[in-house]
């Protein structure tokens, strides 16, 4: 159940960060304890605000697009609202921008700092359709809540 195994992946997240402020070390663990104990991501990473764009950031899978307009994508439309995108079949979503063709479904989750401020989306695509509900949102906006929100961060973009 995929409940259980967020909890497990959030009490390691929880564990390896334990003291830790640097957004980037943030970043990577977060992704690579997700992606060991959720078998359905195929792609996981962040897309970090900089100078009005989203810059790829760390991640884990295929090779992402490097550079995502505020404007474009649903990385871009996550930015915009600053409210979590679940994307069912990326092929009835006409913003989706395809980096990897493998891709058939996806969540965007907004990246907030201790200011509320914008500072990244967080991006998990999976190879099936349908592969993100609401248990995938809530854990994942937890996940980033306390750790960029509600904890000390040391930011390296701009
Ligand atoms: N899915 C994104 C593009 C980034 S990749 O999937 C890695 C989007 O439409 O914004």
């Amino acid at each position: 159940m995929k409940a259980e195994k967020y909890k497990q992946a959030i009490e390691e997240i929880n564990a390896i960060l334990d003291g830790e402020s640097n957004m980037i070390l943030k970043m990577s663990t977060i992704n690579c304890i997700l992606k060991i104990h959720l078998d359905y991501y195929y792609w996981v990473g962040f897309y970090c605000v900089n100078n009005g764009e989203l810059l790829v950031g760390p991640y884990q899978g295929t090779l992402g697009c490097l550079h995502i307009s505020f404007d474009r994508g649903v990385c871009g439309r996550a930015a915009r609202t600053a409210e979590t995108q679940i994307v069912v079949d990326v092929d009835a979503d006409s913003q989706h921008i395809s980096c990897d063709a493998m891709t058939q479904s996806e969540i965007v989750i907004p990246v907030l700092n201790p200011n509320g401020k914008l500072i990244a989306v967080f991006d998990v695509d999976s190879t099936s359709i349908g592969s993100f509900d609401e248990i995938d949102q809530g854990y994942l906006e937890q996940i980033m809540k306390q750790h960029f929100q509600e904890s000390t961060l040391v930011e390296v973009y701009q």
